[in-house]
């Protein structure tokens, strides 16, 4: 197989193929706001990326809601793929590939892989009986997975259903020591820590084989060499990641889709579904001899009143109206930053306000406004001719600044978007207080002239440096910041970053050049009025 050798700058990454059976909510929007943060990050070091998302549309469960809204699976598999589409236009989501399960080039590598495992010998035909849970589409363990009363306890208003029929069954017992030897030589293929340790423990109590196929079901594909069958939904769906690498006219071959981008840098999920990304997926790919993806990261939920958001439950907050209400950047800023990727984090209106107002309209938008606001009165307008090596070391904006890119490199390497918007906050903050001790408009008035272009100047850095590595989690504002300092940047365009703020120069402090013309101050961000009962 032409597996070549992957260059080190190339990053390849997935959000999980959502489910078409409604439109998305934010836990849908969730995974690809934090992919897409990523994905900026490493083009904006320079890296290839190809980012991939789409939606999973076989199945009962889909089958199910079309014919309960009387359309055919298709048609309804196309317009809710579409409003996914539409949601991450708005929300400024760069995808490079929207992997669909009903493509036509899909269909082939999944039979394809099916006929590679069935010829290892990992696939056998027995009898399957058990609950079915309808929405997972999953099996369940009556003790462990299922209420007293019948009940999924990921979705609790959807009853198990009892199955007793024959299947294809995947010999995943056969990977059980493999498995352990690679999850024991590749400590981080599994993140968080707490979900690495759940998937040892559960891969411990022994791996029993699962069944790859369904009967009576026709919204799928048929089993290549019995059609009575339809290959099971997870086992087509997360072949969607195969298929998705593929350049648009080649021809579908596992050959094909594995050249360039495989193995994949690191898969995005909801914890969920780890155990099909983290033991499933792998033990496939295995039996297949394909190497297995770098990374899973499996991060919280996103819950309501306690509760996880979820179509089923009908307790969901709708992404499209928050988006049409506040915009792009607020959504992303506020998920990624309050919540702790990895943990689950409630969604409160009041406090998606309390926050938006404190970072980006007060710390961020008035440490902008006000230091331009000075900078015309001081400066006329330009970026103040200070030389920086004469700037004190002990400068608190110029020492918070001089490594502040390699400690956020690190937070979006950790997948840690928090740590990294504190860590960016942090200079953002002390700027504030700066400008307060130093007070620019009495050292001006004291015509220290020189004093006041040295406050003045490393203010105005500390900002650039800020948005330029807040802008894979906020891009516009960071733009419209970039703008105000005289750039014509927009980073929605990477491209254009590269050329002219590369990385090697913008996420270093200091490199903001003297005499640069600055634009006139308006606010960025307004300031948003909590509801009405508050
Ligand atoms: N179709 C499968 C994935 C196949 S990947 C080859 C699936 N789809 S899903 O639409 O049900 O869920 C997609 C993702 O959304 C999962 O990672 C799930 O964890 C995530 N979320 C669904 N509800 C969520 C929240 N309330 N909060 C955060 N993420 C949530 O599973």
């Amino acid at each position: 197989m032409n597996q070549a050798e992957r260059n080190s700058t190339t990053f390849a990454l997935t959000t999980p193929l959502y489910y078409v059976n409604d439109v998305p909510h934010i836990g849908s929007a969730y995974t690809t706001m934090a992919a897409d943060a990523i994905a900026r990050f490493k083009r904006l070091q320079g890296d290839s990326v190809l980012l991939i998302t789409g939606t999973d549309e076989h199945g009962q469960k889909i089958q199910r809601t079309a014919q309960n809204k009387g359309v055919n699976p298709q048609e309804h598999c196309d317009q809710i793929a579409a409003s996914f589409a539409a949601l991450w236009d708005k929300l400024e989501i760069q995808y490079d590939r929207f992997s669909r399960t009903t493509a036509a080039n899909h269909e082939q590598i999944v039979k394809e892989f099916f006929q590679r495992v069935e010829d290892k010998g990992d696939i056998y035909l027995d009898r399957q009986q058990g609950w079915y849970c309808v929405a997972c589409e999953e099996f369940k363990e009556k003790e462990r997975e299922l209420t007293e009363d019948g009940y999924c306890c990921l979705h609790p208003t959807v009853k198990a259903e009892w199955r007793d029929e024959e299947n294809y069954f995947f010999r995943l017992s056969n990977y059980q020591q493999q498995l352990e030897a690679f999850y024991e030589k590749n400590p981080d293929f599994i993140q968080p820590a707490s979900r690495r340790n759940e998937v040892l423990s559960f891969v411990k109590q022994g791996l029993q084989d699962f069944s790859i196929s369904r009967i009576n079901l026709e919204w799928g594909f048929p089993v290549p060499s019995n059609p009575q069958h339809t290959i099971y939904v997870w086992f087509d769906a997360l072949l969607g990641y195969v298929t998705a690498l593929l350049d648009p006219d080649r021809e579908p071959t596992l050959e094909n889709a594995l050249s360039r981008w495989w193995p994949i840098n690191l898969h995005l999920i909801g914890k969920d579904i780890l155990r099909f990304h983290a033991v499933y997926w792998p033990a496939m790919l295995f039996s297949a001899e394909i190497s297995p993806p770098h990374q899973v990261f499996g991060h919280g939920f996103l819950t309501k009143d306690g509760r996880k958001m979820s179509k089923t439950l009908g307790n969901t907050i709708d992404p499209i109206d928050l988006v049409g209400r506040y915009g792009a950047d607020a959504l992303r800023y506020y998920f990624l930053k309050e919540i702790e990727f990895g943990q689950d984090g409630d969604f409160n209106e009041v406090r998606f306000i309390q926050t938006l107002n404190a970072d980006l309209a007060n710390d961020l938008g008035n440490l902008l406004n006000r230091t331009l606001g000075m900078a015309k009165k001081y400066c006329k307008s330009k970026v103040p001719a200070v030389e920086v090596e004469k700037i004190e070391a002990n400068n608190t904006l110029k020492s918070l600044g001089l490594n502040l890119s390699d400690r956020v490199a690190r937070a979006y390497e950790d997948l840690n978007f928090s740590k990294a918007c504190e860590e960016i906050f942090t200079l953002i903050r002390a700027s504030n207080k700066f400008i307060d001790e130093q007070a620019p408009w009495s050292l001006y008035k004291q015509k220290k002239q020189s004093e006041v272009e040295r406050v003045l100047y490393a203010v105005l850095e500390s900002v650039r440096l800020s948005a330029y590595l807040l802008s894979p989690i906020i891009p516009n504002l960071s733009g419209k910041i970039y703008q105000q300092l005289g750039f014509a940047i927009d980073f929605n365009q990477p491209a254009v970053i590269r050329q002219s703020a590369p990385f090697s120069s913008h996420s270093q402090w200091g490199i903001l050049d003297r005499d640069r013309a600055l634009n006139k101050p308006l606010p960025i961000f307004p300031q948003l009025e909590l509801p009405p009962e508050n």
